[in-house]
Order: structure tokens, then C-alpha cells, then sequence
């Protein structure tokens, strides 16, 4: 960066004052942070678009999502697998008052500890969509997918953050996973969809 470059930063930084700022991190984390029903989620604005186009053409029977947080978007896989007649269960070490409303749905579990009751869940006859988004990726995506059967779908989040092809890659090759949705996840950025084929 230039001299010139670096004074004019300044001079914008002098002249915005300490609530101007708020503001503008206000704004900039909602244009990152995507809402369901007015409450901000741990996802991108692209993501509950993306999550359409996995559910919409699929005759899923149940909806599996690791790290609940406050709710919000399990809100949104809980009225999806309404409509649809599918089950729903989500899956959380800690408990978050926002999880009011999902109280039937929510199991305060360590996942790892409740592997093989997970695992029955999701290797249940007709299509699972498992979403991973708890505190450790690579483990949670090599645990889980071995359960998935032909047809099942696995997303995971912080693609490129906290988990890679590098973490995953025996895995899919050992159960037959591919990427799909390719194109409409380069958009979202942050998850990766899976399908066991
Ligand atoms: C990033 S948050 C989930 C965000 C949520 N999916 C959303 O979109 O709003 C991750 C959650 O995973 C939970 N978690 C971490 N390790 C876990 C484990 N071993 N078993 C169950 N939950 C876990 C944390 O308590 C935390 O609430």
C-alpha cells in the first residue's frame, strides 16, 4: 500500500466516530450473516437458498443437523420437514433458550458419545439429510457418513475454514461420496454437499 494510500485510510478512520462504526459492523455482519424469521443464523444470506435446492426435489424421510446454537436455522429444517411428514432431530452439547419451539426435536448429546444412536437414526429406511456444523467437521463428516446409505445427502459447513478434501477424502472415496451441487455451493462459499451415490 502506498503512502497516499495509507493517509487516506487514516483520514476516513479519524472521521468516522465510534458509532458510525458500530453501525457499519452492524451492517456488513447481517450482509454476511443470513436471518430465518428475523433471527440471525450461523449461515451465509446463500444458504437457506442453497438448502432448497438439496430438499425441494428429494423424497427425504428425516432431516439430521449437528450443532443446533441458538435454533434458528434448525426453525427452518423443522418446518421444511413439517410440510414434508419427515422426522427432524438436531443435536447440541449446550442448551440456548432460543431453542424454544424445537424442545421436541433438540437432544443435548455429545454426538460422538451417541454415535451409534445417531447412526440408527440416520441408516433408517428412506433418505437422510445430514447437516454438520458442530466444533470439529473432519470428525463429525468421518464418523457420520459411513451411516448414509445410496441417495443420502451430507452437508457440511465452514468448508475451507475448519475442513477440507485433504480431511475427507478416503472417506469419500471409501463410501462413494460425491459432490453435487457444485456451482450453487462456489456461490454460498461456505458448505459442501455430499450425496452417496
Ligand atoms: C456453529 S454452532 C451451530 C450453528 C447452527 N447450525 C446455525 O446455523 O445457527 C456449533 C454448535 O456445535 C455444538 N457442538 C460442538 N461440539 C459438539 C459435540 N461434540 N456434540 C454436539 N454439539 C457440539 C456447539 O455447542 C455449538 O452450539
Amino acid at each position: 500500500m502506498t503512502k497516499f494510500n495509507r493517509g487516506i485510510i487514516r483520514k476516513i478512520k479519524i472521521s468516522i466516530k465510534p458509532i458510525q462504526w458500530l453501525y457499519l459492523r452492524y451492517f456488513f455482519k447481517n450482509k454476511i450473516h443470513g436471518t430465518f424469521l428475523g433471527r440471525g443464523m450461523s449461515q451465509t444470506k446463500l444458504a437457506i437458498p442453497l438448502f432448497e435446492k438439496i430438499l425441494t426435489p428429494i423424497d427425504f424421510k428425516r432431516i439430521v443437523e449437528f450443532g443446533t446454537d441458538g435454533g434458528v436455522l434448525s426453525h427452518y429444517f423443522l418446518l421444511f420437514c413439517q410440510e414434508r411428514g419427515a422426522m427432524f432431530h438436531t443435536y447440541d452439547i449446550e442448551f440456548n433458550a432460543g431453542m424454544a419451539g424445537i424442545t421436541n426435536n433438540f437432544h443435548r448429546i455429545d454426538i460422538f458419545l451417541g454415535e451409534k444412536e445417531i447412526g440408527e437414526i440416520i441408516s433408517r429406511e428412506g433418505i437422510t439429510f445430514v447437516f454438520c456444523d458442530n466444533g470439529d467437521k473432519p470428525r463429525e463428516f468421518n464418523t457420520f457418513a459411513p451411516y448414509l446409505k445410496k441417495g443420502d445427502i451430507m452437508a457440511v459447513h465452514d468448508w475451507g475454514t475448519e475442513i477440507n478434501m485433504g480431511c475427507i477424502k478416503e472417506t469419500c472415496q471409501k463410501y462413494n461420496l460425491k459432490l453435487i451441487l457444485i456451482k450453487e455451493c462456489k456461490k454460498e462459499k461456505l458448505i459442501k454437499v455430499f450425496q452417496r451415490i
